[in-house]
């Protein structure tokens, strides 16, 4: 029986990867097929529709498969790093056409829109997603091809509303891309608020241990756009290989677990936080102070997720010297994985970086969450 004859719930789906039994052998989870090139038949056609590894492979789509129905989509492609998947979606926008991006978002997509505005000759605004009306004011109707969110954004975790910037995008004959990384699939579907593409750097929640990097677009529908990025992939090798596509499935199973219990472990230890007199100002989006709450809790209905900011009393050489006092948060990048990390953004942002420089970003794990509070109780004395 076939997931698409069954109601299952979508953690039902990821925890058995869509069912997908090995009819052959009755393996219960898919195998790796390494294979870079595949066997014609008699008549020199396809056997399994597969004919090279970098256009399309066994064991990448089957995990893509497991990605299209957990985000509600029609085709979903995986690509050996987020950002491979995020350049492939902008190299389909034209000179003279137009892009609209928040002005705080994961910093390397950032880098990549100012390198086609200032190369390409494609616009760019950046709006201000703390204010509200500022998307609709960036678009240009006509000349806006995608309008860009990441929610929540990174590292500052305001809210964007999801439904109401794919109107506006629509209004204007645009697209909306959702980059979704800090909120995935078991807590925030937005190509059922009107998304047309979906974003995961599935290094993150998706994949879930911090032991592979990975990329996921996720398509409402497939059309003339989506299969242009599919060239793109196929042509610039931008492929997820079989063996992470093969890690990346098994990770998702537990998705919705890990993320149950690091929603549960932040929002103890934010509420723990709040109010530290070494701390000025938490920020998290699950915490009823944060400006983004009830945005939040219209589209995060299955947790808030382990990612929040802490704005600490003191500048940056206090904020890096609690980094690296801390015994079990480990001072790292990245982010979604089971294991604790602490990390000062500004260091890593750049030069365009515009977070305050006492930020210290936390991606809460799946540890006990006493031994947690308690690590940042005691990395807090440092100041
Ligand atoms: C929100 C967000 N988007 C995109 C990316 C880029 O993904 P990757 O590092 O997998 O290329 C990251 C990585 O940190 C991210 O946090």
């Amino acid at each position: 029986m076939t997931h698409e004859k069954m109601n299952w719930d979508r953690s039902t789906l990821a925890a058995q990867a869509l069912h997908l039994i090995n009819e052959a052998t009755g393996a219960v989870v898919p195998g790796i097929e390494p294979a870079s090139t595949f066997a014609r038949g008699a008549d020199y056609e396809l056997k399994g529709g597969f004919n090279y590894a970098r256009n399309e492979n066994p064991t990448t789509k089957a995990t893509e498969k497991v990605l299209a129905a957990l985000d509600g989509g029609a085709d979903a492609m995986a690509f050996n790093a987020g950002m491979a998947a995020v350049v492939s979606l902008f190299e389909t926008v034209r000179t003279g056409q137009h892009i609209v991006a928040p002005r705080v978002m994961y910093h390397g997509g950032q880098d990549w829109l100012r390198r086609l505005s200032q190369t390409r000759g494609i616009g760019l605004t950046f709006f201000d997603q703390t204010q509200e009306g500022a998307l609709e004011e960036a678009i240009h109707p006509g000349e806006t091809a995608i309008v860009w969110i990441e929610t929540p954004v990174n590292p500052t975790w305001d809210v964007i509303d999801i439904e109401r910037a794919a109107k506006a995008a629509h209004e204007a004959g645009a697209i909306l891309g959702v980059d979704s990384t800090v909120a995935p699939p078991c807590t925030t579907r937005p190509l059922e608020l009107g998304a047309d593409i979906v974003f995961h750097s599935a290094t993150k929640y998706l994949g879930g241990h911090s032991d592979l990097t990975a990329g996921a677009l996720i398509g409402a529908r497939t059309n003339a756009l989506w299969d242009e990025i599919k060239q793109v992939r196929k042509l610039t090798g931008g492929i997820l290989s079989p063996f992470d596509a093969w890690l990346l499935l098994r990770g998702m199973r537990t998705l919705f677990v890990r993320f149950e219990r690091a929603s549960d472990n932040a929002m103890a230890l934010a509420r723990s936080l709040s109010g530290h007199p070494k701390v000025v100002q938490m920020l998290y989006p699950g915490l009823e102070s944060h400006p983004g709450h009830e945005i939040a809790k219209k589209q995060m209905r299955g947790g808030f997720g382990g990612m929040m900011s802490l704005l600490i009393d003191g500048d940056a050489a206090a904020a890096k010297r609690v980094a690296t006092a801390a015994k079990l948060f480990i001072p790292a990048t990245s982010l979604g994985g089971v294991e604790s990390l602490i990390e000062h953004r500004k260091s890593i942002e750049g030069p365009h970086s515009i977070v305050p420089e006492n930020l210290l970003r936390l991606s809460v794990g799946i540890e006990d969450v006493r031994d947690l509070i308690a690590d940042l109780e005691q990395a807090l004395e440092a100041i």
